[in-house]
């Protein structure tokens, strides 16, 4: 079943969605990034509970090996476009690297801008109790915040890489813990992202404010996907937790090739895409043109 376009989902807003909880009844929560108005768009029409404009538009649209040298005013562009795209739907944008880790009036201002400027209802940062302070700040300036601890990529490279966090007792123990300070500090939401399921379960069952998995398992109250990998946009590689609902990158190639192919054969354009002229206009064009030449 599909929602109406841009019809905003009734009793979606702050305070529903920070109680919201699968334990309660409810059913998971749906998230995909988008970038641009048409996804977007397409987003709502599918009945997506929440969109992300995810930093990961710095890999998955912008070309760079990593997160980390996206802008505020990347994702302040994508963000306005979503909008456009979807002007009643609840869009979380993120902070991305080094616009929020400097001091708490830096986080503020660009929360407040991601808001104002690109039209975002929250903004998402990376972190867990290092970042806690900073989550409390942006909250009680006035901007709702989400949470994302786990594997945060925009410092991976202090992770070891793109690996399953989480796994030995210590490192679980260190996420149950980020997961309540980000809460305690006044997240209205928390992202997990690539730890085991058990712990990813365990963390959910702890807080009272919604999780939404990305390699997390199950357990989560909800479970996002960059669109670019679900749509099969991104076919270089995929994690495992990745799970393809389409082959975009094929589908593209083919009617690239296509195109080429009829534009090289004379059969791409054809009458029907063509605009017509009045006869006696192009035979009077021809004289006159003819005359002009004599
Ligand atoms: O940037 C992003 O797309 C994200 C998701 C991986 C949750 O943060």
């Amino acid at each position: 079943m599909t929602t109406p376009a841009n019809e905003l989902k009734p009793g979606w807003t702050i305070p529903t969605l920070r109680h919201y909880k699968v334990r309660d009844g409810q059913p998971p929560l749906v998230m995909v990034t988008a970038y641009d108005a048409p996804t977007a768009r397409f987003a709502v029409d599918a009945g997506v509970d929440l969109i992300l404009v995810g930093d990961s538009v710095g890999t998955t649209l912008l070309g760079y090996d990593s997160t980390v040298p996206v802008t505020l005013d990347d994702i302040i562009h994508h963000t306005r476009a979503v909008r456009r795209g979807a002007p009643n739907a609840h869009i979380v944008a993120d902070l991305p690297f080094m616009t929020y880790q400097v001091s708490d009036e830096q986080a503020i201002a660009n929360a407040g801008r991601l808001l104002k400027e690109g039209g975002a209802d929250s903004v998402k940062l990376e972190g867990g109790v290092a970042l806690a302070d900073r989550v409390s700040a942006i909250a009680r300036a006035g901007v709702p915040v989400i949470g994302h601890i786990g594997l945060t990529p925009q410092t991976a490279g202090l992770l070891g890489g793109f690996k399953v966090q989480g796994q030995g007792l210590d490192s679980a123990r260190a996420l149950v813990a980020d997961a309540h300070a980000v809460e305690d500090a006044g997240a209205y939401m928390l992202v997990i992202e690539v730890v085991p399921s058990a712990l990813a379960a365990i963390i959910t069952e702890q807080v009272a404010i919604p999780t939404i998995g990305i390699g997390a398992g199950a357990g989560c109250d909800g479970q996002v996907l960059v669109s670019h990998d679900l749509l099969g946009i991104e076919d270089r590689h995929a994690a495992r937790f990745v799970k393809r609902y389409a082959n975009h990158a094929q589908v593209t190639r083919e009617a690239f090739a296509t195109f080429a192919a009829d534009v090289r054969t004379g059969d791409y354009p054809e009458s029907e895409h063509t605009y017509k002229m009045k006869s006696d206009v192009l035979a009077e064009l021809r004289a006159a043109l003819e005359q002009d030449h004599s």
